[in-house]
């Protein structure tokens, strides 16, 4: 018992002057209210939000925004709690070779111009956006390949009027694709605008949603989210090798998953880029606007482990922040009116004092492993079965998907057994490097300082592979072509650490649990987690949209509809 009590995380009204616990947020100040002065106080409603990633930080800037919009008088105050010691959760940038210039996204990259909360965001916060998300490789004919393990199914040719950047354009020219698969292609886009545009009416006609699962029901899209993607195309009259070629090609890249391991509904998302675009220098700009826009502080590097319903019907919360216990020592505690859950509950490991009625399930989630590194080899075109003089016939960028002969048998399986002969889910060329002559270099020493490495003259591609389990040193030597011998027989050494800086000049390994394996569902978990049978209790939970659509805004999406419904609830309680 005391373990817990010494652990008990004092959230101090002390620390509403205190600088927050990180360099990273500032405590935005809100113009003092008619509702602040003595007269006419109201109760401050405290909400506690866990999880800075989209979802959270949504919901913290909606709760600001809509709380100003409909003239709340309860003044709001917020506090956000992230484990990393970032804000943005899946959505993060690592630097290139080090080097504060190249900064490069390690998790989720594109959005599209429908997703109007991150549209809108970048927009209104004045963030740059880059249309142009991969530099294709100058000398590639190919802007972006589609390798089957065996063959290149398809390839696009590389448009660049404007110095080698795009955005593979080339795609999605439907144009292109009609006399190789004939109507399927329109089929498609027509079934993927259908979708969509159902979709588009949760941000209008169902706005706010208490259950996302009506939600769903009302929009019809049950039918998509409780079939897979291949059942869907085919029940769309798309065509078998387009299914194949194409758009599984886009449900591996995007999701890690083959057409009968996905449901349609996320399938479709796949195949709606229009509009693709980036914040450049990194979304999670969005995101850590919004919360230093709304916020009145954000613990990072901090855990919440325990939320606690105290007999006023208030939240305590505890952490494993050591700075916030010892600030927290002897004062006294500040419970919190509201708490959102912004991370899936299965990865956030807190426990709750009454437990949960019905905890959210437990449901397989990808585990992908993304590797970015800078080399100054191209990948040999024999490792794609090309002959030695065709290095300029491997695309920039290559996607993958089944041959046709294993599709049946891999295409419902997960990870390792559903990536096939390819062995990777996409290997992308993003940037091509010149360290020399790239601007000046800004950041901390390093090897490549300039005076020391004789790779400094040549050019650095900037690469990133997604892959379901980890890439050995054996794998990107054979890709590279360069000469390696792992340090002995032992798999553990065969590591990207053990190759030739000269040959792999930088490398960042991380391994996320990147979204759910987006199986069939009709049945969607609430916006709410119960302690008792009382359904409104001041508790809310987002990542229940991820069996839906797992995507920035989606789940962006799930923090503005809670917003919406905890504003709403305050206003009735005013009026
Ligand atoms: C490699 C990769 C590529 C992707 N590509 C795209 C893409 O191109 N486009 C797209 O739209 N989406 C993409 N996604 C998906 C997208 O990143 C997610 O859908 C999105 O980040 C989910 O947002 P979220 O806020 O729900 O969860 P998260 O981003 O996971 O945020 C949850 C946060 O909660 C924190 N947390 C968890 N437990 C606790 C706790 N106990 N206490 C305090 N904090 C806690 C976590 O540290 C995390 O920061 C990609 C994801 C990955 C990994
Ligand atoms: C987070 O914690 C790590 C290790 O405890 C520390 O090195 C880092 O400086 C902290 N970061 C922030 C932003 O507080
Ligand atoms: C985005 O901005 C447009 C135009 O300003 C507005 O009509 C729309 O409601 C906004 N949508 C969201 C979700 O903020
Ligand atoms: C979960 O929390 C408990 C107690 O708070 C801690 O001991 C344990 O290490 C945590 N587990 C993970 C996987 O973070
Ligand atoms: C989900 O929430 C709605 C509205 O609050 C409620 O009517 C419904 O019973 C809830 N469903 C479940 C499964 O808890």
């Amino acid at each position: 018992m005391h373990v817990s009590i010494l652990s008990r995380v004092l959230i101090l009204f002390l620390l509403h002057v205190l600088p927050i616990a990180t360099e990273h947020v500032l405590p935005p100040q809100r113009p003092l209210q008619k509702s602040d002065t003595a007269a006419t106080v109201k109760k401050t409603h405290r909400v506690a939000i866990i999880g800075a990633g989209p979802g959270g930080s949504s919901a913290s800037y909606h709760l600001d925004k809509f709380s100003r919009l409909s003239s709340l008088d309860t003044p709001l105050d917020i506090t956000i709690f992230d484990t990393n010691p970032y804000i943005g959760g899946r959505t993060t940038t690592v630097n290139a070779l080090e080097d504060p210039r190249y900064p490069v996204e390690l998790g989720a990259s594109i959005f599209v111009e429908i997703n109007h909360i991150l549209y809108n965001a970048t927009r209104d916060f004045d963030l740059t956006p880059s249309l142009k998300i991969y530099q294709a490789t100058p000398t590639a004919k190919y802007e972006l390949g589609i390798w089957d393990g065996v063959e290149f199914v398809f390839k696009t040719v590389r448009e660049d009027d404007d110095g080698g950047s795009s955005s593979w354009r080339g795609w999605w020219d439907i144009a292109k694709l009609l006399w190789k698969y004939g109507l399927s292609p329109i089929r498609t886009q027509r079934a993927t605008k259908a979708a969509i545009s159902s979709f588009l009416r949760f941000y209008d006609d169902y706005f706010p949603f208490t259950s996302l699962q009506d939600a769903v029901m009302k929009t019809g899209l049950d039918t998509y989210t409780g079939a897979t993607g291949k059942e869907v195309l085919e029940n769309a009259g798309v065509g078998g090798r387009f299914a194949r070629e194409i758009i599984q090609a886009s449900t591996r890249v995007n999701y890690a998953s083959n057409l009968g391991g996905i449901h349609g509904l996320e399938t479709l998302v796949c195949m709606a880029i229009e509009g693709a675009m980036a914040v450049h220098g990194g979304n999670w700009q969005i995101f850590d606007t919004m919360v230093k826009n709304s916020a009145q502080r954000a613990f990072l590097n901090t855990s919440v482990t325990h939320v606690e319903r105290t007999s006023k019907g208030t939240y305590l919360l505890q952490t494993d922040n050591e700075e916030l216990k010892s600030a927290g020592t002897g004062e006294q505690e500040v419970d919190f009116d509201t708490v959102i859950l912004a991370a899936p509950y299965q990865f956030a490991n807190i426990s709750f004092t009454p437990q949960l009625l019905s905890p959210p399930d437990k449901i397989p989630y990808v585990s992908l492993y993304v590797t970015l590194f800078t080399s100054p080899h191209r990948p040999m075109p024999a490792f794609f079965g090309l002959g030695d003089d065709e290095q300029d016939d491997v695309p920039s960028s290559i996607i993958t998907t089944l041959p046709e002969d294993l599709n049946e048998r891999l295409g419902s399986r997960h990870g390792v057994e559903a990536v096939g002969p390819s062995g990777f889910w996409s290997i992308s060329t993003l940037k091509v490097l010149h360290p020399e002559s790239d601007g000046r270099f800004a950041g901390p020493m390093s090897e490549f300082d300039s005076s020391t490495e004789e790779t400094e003259e040549s050019t650095q591609y900037l690469y990133k592979i997604f892959s379901p389990a980890p890439l050995t040193g054996s794998f990107l030597s054979e890709l590279l072509g360069f000469e390696y011998r792992p340090p002995s027989d032992d798999d553990e050494e065969d590591s990207l650490g053990s190759l030739p800086k000269k040959d792999v000049s930088w490398f960042y390994e991380k391994m996320w649990h990147s979204y759910p394996y987006e199986l069939p569902r009709t049945a969607f978990v609430n916006f709410t987690l119960q302690m008792d049978e009382d359904q409104d209790r001041g508790l809310y939970y987002l990542s229940g949209m991820e069996s839906f659509i797992s995507t920035m805004e989606t789940s962006a999406l799930a923090g503005m509809n809670v917003a919406k419904l905890i504003v709403e609830g305050l206003k009735t309680r005013e009026s």
